[in-house]
């Protein structure tokens, strides 16, 4: 048994904080065994002064070749992003060397964000994904990585015909089943990037291998419509990928920004997870999801940035980002969803999106030791510091100091920074 000391906090329900002043946190095996107000007896303790100790945060989607370009070509729309931008780079993740020093940045960056775990989209090119998840698993993250499939509508240089599709994923898993923090997980791209013999084939190996999917769902509404063609016998969008086998309760759905009454019905009788990406639903002029709605219907709902739709690795700037934009919601598209509050986006990075891991992202008994020591940021930043509550502290943190280095953070109580 280990104890840090400092101020803690977190969340165990969407809307209220739980804090400690000058608490301890107990840690045994990697994993969390309680919190105390008093100084525990005959235990080391680390001693973190005045510092936030909070969950980790947990990233549910993320491209990690695009992180080369977070920040570019943001001038246009999602499919012709995909097509001018995206797909051209993503190919030249055949390049194994090219793949090297782009993943190890990315990686390197992952690390000494506040990200604790992340369902991560690689490419095609199955080598390049395994390099990945080793560099991953060097690094102490814990999370998923998906070979992306596509067999339709992308350049000749980023399609695979669909049989070789099958086999490099079959090998795929194979090769990525000696990890022990980073998981395969089946990764369709698109419904516009997979025909429907690709998609059964996925929905039928995930059933059969128990194995996590991810996907897009309903982000923008020229996508939306190209899928209405595409699938002509579908109800929807989320129909469809329930038509293949690719919705159940490990299913991380990104975006769901158009997404209808009745395919929130499918999302809830899943029980399918949102990853809502509010940067990239902005710079791609994607739309605004709507999260109260998700958290009204008890729709699993974790926060992502889906880089490069979005242009930065924060998750702070996750949480500020879906608080701003559920305000323009609310103003502006619907005034009975109410906008987000500071705690409810907390949660929402931290415990909402942390349980697709397991238990994750709380300081409740049995969750995983995975862990943000933060400076507290307002001591040089403003004369209010010492008037301000550890709440008012963290918010502050998440608004002006999104990007800071954490102090230390610890994956199921192994230190990675
Ligand atoms: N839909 C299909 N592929 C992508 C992608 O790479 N990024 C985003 N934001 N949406 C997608
Ligand atoms: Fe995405």
């Amino acid at each position: 048994m280990h104890a840090f000391k400092g101020n803690l906090i977190w969340t165990e329900e969407p809307g209220r904080f739980r804090t400690i002043k000058d608490g301890y946190l107990l840690i045994e095996d990697g994993v969390v065994a309680g919190t105390a107000e008093k100084r525990p007896s005959g235990i080391d303790i680390t001693d973190f002064g005045s510092s936030l100790i909070l969950p980790g945060l947990y990233d549910l989607h993320i491209h990690a070749p695009q992180y080369m370009f977070a920040g570019l070509f943001m001038d246009d729309e999602l499919l012709q992003w995909l097509d001018r931008h995206t797909f051209p780079l993503e190919a030249r993740f055949s390049d194994k060397d090219f793949a090297f020093d782009a993943y190890t940045a990315f990686v390197e960056d992952l690390r000494n964000s506040c990200t604790a775990r992340a369902s991560i989209f690689g490419t095609i090119y199955r080598e390049s994904t395994i390099m990945l998840m080793s560099l991953l698993e060097e690094s102490g993250l814990h999370g998923y990585v998906g070979k992306v499939s596509m067999d339709r509508n992308s350049p000749d240089i980023l399609r695979e015909d669909t049989d070789e599709a099958i086999s490099e994923e079959i090998r795929f898993l194979e090769e990525s089943s000696s990890f022990r923090n980073v998981k395969p997980i089946i990764t369709p791209r698109f419904i516009p990037s997979c025909t429907d013999r690709l998609l059964s084939y996925l929905g039928a190996i995930a059933k059969e291998r128990n194995l996590p999917v991810q996907t897009h769902l309903d982000e923008n509404p020229s996508e939306v419509e190209w899928v209405r063609e595409l699938c002509p016998g579908s109800r929807s969008y989320a129909d469809a990928y329930d038509s293949f086998g690719l919705m159940d309760g490990r299913s991380i759905m990104a975006h769901s920004v158009w997404v209808t009454e009745e395919e929130m019905d499918l999302l809830s009788y899943h029980d399918a997870w949102v990853a809502h990406s509010p940067s990239s639903n902005m710079n791609l002029s994607s739309g605004i999801a709507p999260v109260r709605r998700f958290m009204e219907r008890g729709i699993k709902t974790g926060l992502a940035t889906d880089t490069a739709g979005g242009s930065s690795l924060s998750m702070f700037r996750m949480i500020t980002d879906a608080i701003q934009a559920s305000k323009l919601r609310w103003r502006l598209v619907d005034d009975a969803l109410p906008p987000l509050r500071f705690s409810e986006a907390f949660y929402l990075a931290s415990k909402g999106g942390g349980s697709f891991f397991g238990k994750a992202g709380s300081f409740e008994p049995g969750y995983a030791a995975d862990i943000l020591i933060l400076e507290d940021s307002s001591k040089d930043m403003t004369v209010l510091s010492p008037e301000l509550s550890i709440e008012e502290k963290l918010e502050f943190y998440a608004y002006r100091s999104p990007d800071r280095k954490p102090l230390a953070k610890y994956v199921e109580g192994k230190r990675v920074i």
